[in-house]
């Protein structure tokens, strides 16, 4: 199948799927002047298993608060609002897609643990460089959602691209376009879209193997570019035998950051990438 009719194809699945709606309503609501924490918390609280999640990140070593969290209402005032959005939006997205795997070669635990991997060190780059760390976080978990509709809807081409991977030792990005000219970029981007995330993450999840395009976000975009990357050679991909893309040298640039700043960093990086895993257990 070519990628022409990989999209038709997802555009006649009338399963694909959905965000808990909670998470729409609190982007509606953060969006009307005059919100309060207390009208926020009341909505997050519909949602149990939303609102329990929430808890558990916010007392976890990842927000580093010095006291322990016990309300909705009081997360919402240490986080603020849009940090509140975004992590409820990392959760909502993780409970949308976090399914079992039935495609050999594709492990979900791997997945995720690469994903929350990149949101770690997008919001440590985040925080060095003043750009807004939880908005990285959440662009790091959603960069490679393409790859879920991947392996939830085309099995087949899935298992392709993996075989030339392997055989070929090429990039799974460089592999999807031999085998159907397209890429995990525009099926995630065409997920984002239907379910209305920010424009900066839907350009994120299109163009991180690309940052140079970004005309939305260039350095939110190249801070992903640069930490997917990162945790790929730092050892935290989920196709080991994959080969490592190379960091455009454009996101240094829009970065204003070089190489040798990045490699003095990877001791601090290295621990970020460390705790994906106690992120994964809190998350899910
Ligand atoms: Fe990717
Ligand atoms: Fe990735």
């Amino acid at each position: 199948m070519n990628w022409e009719n990989l999209i038709v194809n997802l555009e006649c699945v009338d399963t694909l799927p959905t965000l808990p709606t909670v998470f729409t309503k609190v982007s509606e609501l953060i969006a009307k002047p005059n919100v309060t924490a207390k009208q926020l918390a009341e909505v997050i609280q519909t949602d149990q298993a939303i609102s329990m999640k929430l808890l558990k990140i916010v007392n976890s070593p990842f927000f580093g608060f010095s006291r322990k969290i016990m309300t909705v209402q009081d997360a919402v005032v240490l986080l603020g609002f849009n940090a509140t959005r975004n992590t409820v939006m990392s959760i909502s997205i993780f409970r949308a897609l976090n399914h079992g795997s039935t495609a050999s070669g594709f492990n979900m635990k791997d997945f995720w643990q690469h994903s929350i991997a990149t949101g770690m060190v997008a919001r440590y780059l985040a925080r060095k460089l003043h750009v807004d760390a939880e908005k990285a976080f959440s662009a790091g978990i959603v960069h490679d959602i393409g790859k879920i509709i991947l392996q939830q809807y085309f099995q087949d081409e899935l298992e392709k691209v993996l075989k030339v991977v392997h055989e070929k030792h090429i990039s799974f990005y460089d592999a999807e376009i031999e085998v159907y000219r397209g890429t995990h970029c525009d099926l995630g981007s065409y997920l984002a879209d239907k379910w209305n995330l920010p424009i900066p993450l839907i350009e994120v999840i299109d163009l991180h193997h690309t940052p140079g395009e970004a005309t939305e976000d260039p350095r939110l975009v190249s801070i992903v570019h640069i930490s997917n990357n990162l945790c790929k050679s730092l050892g935290m991909d989920f196709i080991e035998s994959a080969k490592k893309q190379e960091i455009d040298p454009y996101a240094f640039a829009r970065l204003d950051l070089t190489a040798n700043e990045v490699e003095s960093w990877l001791d601090e990086i290295q621990n970020e990438i460390n705790q994906a895993e106690d992120m994964f257990q809190n998350i899910q």
